[in-house]
Order: structure tokens, then C-alpha cells, then sequence
């Protein structure tokens, strides 16, 4: 259960086209995560396959029926958003059972899948507060629950830790990945965070402009983006992309080198720069280096106790076989 399938999907508000068109396979179980710039139509995706948007074009099929007309509650898909919207009047208990309740199921069946949700999400000893009484990594687990009562073929989760402080969001990474391990229900998860769709994904979607600008694992876009806007897009620091010009025997475009695949030195390397600002954080130093062959500052990742300061001149040497090529359209040449 849980394959969604997209056929030439397309969305328009009025005159404004947000998807030109968009095919897309989701395999039972995948957890498959949606990235891209503010505005290139994640959540639209997201509430098209959901039901909260009509399609203007194209098919939407989950498990092989086509779903595309079917209102929300008949997709059985569950989605948790951002602002989790609890009923502040309710219990924890009232709260996951509320969807159940309204779809009219019998009184023992509801407490038994609400008594499994609360085990699954650590939530029994909450089970009998009010959200008010609860932190925000408990509400969040209370939104959770309330999709997973449903037993839905789908979660569709958009930017849902996105409230949440840096330390909890990472608990909740966790919990989440865990989640889909037991249950091994389709995921489709969007998010701004690097490091939630690296590490939860086991597919990514880039998204630019309403269009797929790639679709893989998440090491496969790392290690062989398709495009420029993909190279500059997954990672943390960005790929550094340099005009090809400038590095002549290479023979593209644009060059992509990875901050963590340059090596530094302060006597002798290929390119030569200066040291405008360096980011201590501990396990890593970020270099941004301002060098006469490049327009843009480079960054570099150096170790944890690089001992550089600003002013200080510079050698970066990239590594050979780490160095990314694209042509003049920012298409890979492989
Ligand atoms: N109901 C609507 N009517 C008109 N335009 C809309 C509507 N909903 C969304 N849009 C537009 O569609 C585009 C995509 O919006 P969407 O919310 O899908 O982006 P997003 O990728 O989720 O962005 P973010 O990362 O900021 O959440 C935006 O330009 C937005 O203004
Ligand atoms: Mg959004």
C-alpha cells in the first residue's frame, strides 16, 4: 500500500502556472522527500496529492485507482503539517481519537488504536493532559498520532519539526526515521533542512519552479547532481561553482569543487587566496577564501582547529576526482 503515482500533473491558480507538468512514481513504503527554493510548489504538490488542490491537468493514481477527483478523506492519506493545531480544550487521548470519531468508528476500535499510537509515540504518560500542558516535541508527537490512527496508506509531512528548536528537531529527525522503519508506511516529507533530507530520504525530488530538477538517493545527488542548480542546492556549505574559464584544462563551463574537496596550505597549491573569513565551529572551520582567479569568495572546509585568521594568505588545491563538470546549458558532463 502506498504507491502514488504522477501522471502530467499541472496546477495553475488563475493565470499563474505554479506546475507546467510533473510526472512522479512514489513506491510503496519509500520515504521520499520534497526540497527546493521557497516557492517552487512543495506544499502544492504536496496538497495536490493530498486532495486540498485540484489538479488543473493530469492524473494522480494511489495503489492503481485513480484518485485524482477523490475528495481528501477518501485518498486515505494522512498529512501533518507545521502548525499542528491541537484542540486546546482536548485531551491527548481526545485528540488522536478526534479523527476516528468523526468518521464515525466504534468506541472499543478507537481506543485500541489510540492506546497503540500513544505506545508507538511515548505519549502514555501524557496521554490524559491538554496540549497546554505539553512541550512542543509532545504536540508534535500528538499531531503524529492523530495521522497514524488512521492507518493511512500515505503520511504526507509538510516541514513539520520546522517550529521546533534546533535540538528537538534533531530528536524528532529520529523519531520520525524510526517511525517509518516500524511502520513502513509511504512517507512524503518536505522540508528546508539539509540534513533531514540527506538523512531521512531514501529518495529525494528537487524541486525548482514547479519542475523536477532531479530525482535520486540522496548520495546519488551529492555525488552526481545533474545540473548546476542541483549541485548548488544539495550540500551544506554550497559547491563552490566557478566559471570554467577560469580553469581552462577542464574543458567545461562551469566547475563544481565541494568545500570539503579542497585542500589547504599555506605554502604552496594551485590556487592562490586570501583569508577573508573564517568559521570556527568546533568540529570544522569554514574558510571563505577570496583568491584573484574567482569572482566569489571560495569555502573551503578545513579541520576543527585550522589555525588561519583573517588577512592570512592561502593556497587551495581541489581534488582532482572530486571535481564537478557542466556544460554551457549547467548540464553534468559525465
Ligand atoms: N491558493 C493560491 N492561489 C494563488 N497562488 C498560490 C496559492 N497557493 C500557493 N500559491 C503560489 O504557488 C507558489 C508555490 O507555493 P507553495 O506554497 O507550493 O511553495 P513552497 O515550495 O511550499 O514554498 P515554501 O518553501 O515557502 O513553503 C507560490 O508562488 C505561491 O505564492
Ligand atoms: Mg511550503
Amino acid at each position: 500500500m502506498g504507491a502514488i503515482r504522477l501522471e502530467k500533473v499541472r496546477k495553475a491558480f488563475g493565470d499563474v502556472v505554479i506546475i507546467p507538468e510533473l510526472d512522479l512514481d512514489i513506491e510503496e513504503g519509500e520515504f521520499v522527500v520534497f526540497v527546493g527554493p521557497s516557492g517552487c510548489g512543495k506544499s502544492t504538490l504536496l496538497r495536490l496529492i493530498a486532495g486540498l488542490e485540484d489538479v488543473t491537468d493530469g492524473k494522480i493514481t494511489i495503489d492503481g485507482v485513480d484518485a485524482t477527483t477523490l475528495p481528501p478523506a477518501k485518498r486515505r492519506l494522512a498529512m501533518v503539517f507545521q502548525s499542528y493545531a491541537l484542540y486546546p480544550h482536548m485531551s491527548v487521548r481526545k485528540n488522536i481519537a478526534f479523527p476516528l470519531k468523526m468518521a464515525g468508528m466504534d468506541q472499543a476500535e478507537i481506543e485500541k488504536r489510540v492506546n497503540n499510537a500513544a505506545k508507538i509515540l511515548n505519549l502514555d504518560n501524557y496521554i490524559d493532559r491538554r496540549p497546554g500542558q505539553l512541550s512542543g516535541g509532545q504536540r508534535q508527537r500528538v499531531a503524529i498520532g492523530r495521522a497514524i490512527v488512521r492507518e493511512p496508506a500515505a503520511f504526507l509531512f509538510d516541514e513539520p519539526l520546522s517550529n521546533l528548536d534546533a535540538a528537538l528537531r534533531v530528536g524528532m529527525r529520529l523519531e520520525i526515521s524510526e517511525l517509518h522503519q516500524r511502520l513502513k508506511t509511504t512517507m512524503i516529507y518536505v522540508t528546508h533542512d539539509q540534513v533531514e533530507a540527506m538523512t531521512m530520504a531514501d529518495k529525494i525530488v528537487v524541486l525548482n519552479a514547479g519542475n523536477i530538477e532531479q530525482v535520486g538517493s540522496p548520495l546519488e545527488l551529492y555525488s552526481k547532481p545533474r545540473n548546476t542548480f542541483v549541485a548548488g542546492f544539495i550540500g551544506s556549505p554550497k559547491m563552490n561553482l566557478l566559471n570554467g574559464g577560469e580553469a581552462k584544462k577542464h574543458n567545461a563551463a562551469t566547475i563544481g569543487v565541494r568545500p570539503e574537496h579542497i585542500s589547504l596550505s599555506t605554502s604552496e597549491g594551485q590556487w592562490k587566496g586570501t583569508v577573508k573569513v573564517s568559521e570556527h565551529l568546533g568540529s570544522d572551520t569554514y574558510l571563505h577564501v577570496e583568491s584573484p582567479v574567482h569572482a566569489e569568495p571560495l569555502t573551503v572546509r578545513a579541520g576543527g582547529e585550522f589555525p588561519v585568521h583573517y588577512g592570512d594568505t592561502i593556497y587551495l588545491t581541489p581534488q582532482e576526482d572530486k571535481i564537478h563538470r557542466f556544460d554551457d546549458k549547467g548540464l553534468a558532463i559525465r
